[in-house]
């Protein structure tokens, strides 16, 4: 059975009475309405760990003004259920008044790689998600943390912030989990319009369009975007936010793939933004 705790004084004291015993610890910060993307994560920390957190918070601060974060989807009775089949040992849901005091004022700000791509279209987002995943890490400790490629702009936010800030976490990369269409798991796909759902597919069908055309020999950034571009537009109910190709590592600018690279996608899809990415050049 998976303990669940909602307050971090309890959190951090479960934590230590393992931590003593020798056990390590594993954990999974996640907003909730859990899928097989992020269950792929709990079981490389199951593969890992004595122990298996999985936090479940819906970070009001990393929204913006205008965001979903009302409407973002929630169903904590199901997460549950999922992760009692994965034997998660602890379950932390806290509230957003546990986590932030009323005049809460202390931030945590990556100031280069989260400057371009969602962080460009969504400002203090990553200021909001660094904040969070820090405090995470405080107040469970834990020895790994496990974080999906879907979201790889975020992942390399946080592995600089770890390295930046010295926080004594080993980063664990997961692989980017598809539905077998090619379309990106996703908690916001719950958003979407049968219709809606057919379009979404040209964001995976558009990465793979720059992958072939990479496998093929282009090496030029401008003609690999043009042509992601041109797929992209296509779908009337398309609209495309960024879509880019930079440094796979500090996601620096390119003018020609000559290194490992990310191509880094986000669009409208009706009302729901969704981002997708691939990797090429590895
Ligand atoms: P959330 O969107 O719930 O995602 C939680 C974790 O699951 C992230 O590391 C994300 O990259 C991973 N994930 C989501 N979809 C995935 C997929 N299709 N394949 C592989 N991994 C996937 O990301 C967040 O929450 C928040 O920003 C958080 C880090 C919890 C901070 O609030």
């Amino acid at each position: 059975m998976a303990t669940i705790i909602r307050n971090t004084g309890e959190m951090s004291a479960a934590m230590a009475l393992r931590r003593r015993r020798g056990e390590t610890i594993g954990l999974v910060p996640t907003m909730g309405y859990l899928h097989e993307g992020h269950l792929s994560l709990v079981r490389a920390s199951r593969r890992e760990n004595d122990v298996s957190v999985v936090s479940l918070f819906v970070n009001p601060i990393q929204f913006g003004p205008g965001e979903d974060l009302e409407r973002y989807p929630r169903d904590e009775a199901r997460d549950l259920e999922l992760l009692e089949k994965e034997g998660v040992d602890y379950l932390f849901a806290p509230t957003a008044q546990t986590l932030y005091a009323p005049d809460h004022s202390t931030f945590v700000d990556e100031t280069a790689l989260s400057l371009p791509l969602c962080g460009a279209s969504r400002p203090g987002h990553f200021r909001g998600v660094c904040t969070v995943v820090l405090k995470l890490f405080h107040v469970v400790g834990p020895d790994r943390a496990y974080f999906g490629m879907k979201d790889y702009q975020q992942l390399q936010v946080i592995r600089r912030m770890v390295r930046d800030l010295d926080v004594p976490v080993k980063i664990r990369p997961c692989p980017l989990v598809r539905e077998p269409d090619g379309l990106a798991l996703s908690s916001r796909n719950a958003y979407l319009f049968p219709e809606e759902r057919r379009s979404a597919l040209g964001l995976s069908a558009a990465l793979r369009a720059v992958a072939e055309a990479y496998e093929g020999g282009e090496r030029s950034t401008p003609a690999l975007v043009a042509l992601a571009q041109e797929k992209l537009a296509q779908d009337r109910r398309l609209d495309a936010d960024y879509l880019e190709i930079r440094g796979a590592e500090s996601l620096e600018p390119l003018d020609v793939v000559d290194r490992p690279a990310v191509v880094a996608l986000a669009a409208r899809v009706g009302k729901t933004r969704l981002i997708d990415n691939i990797v090429i050049g590895e």
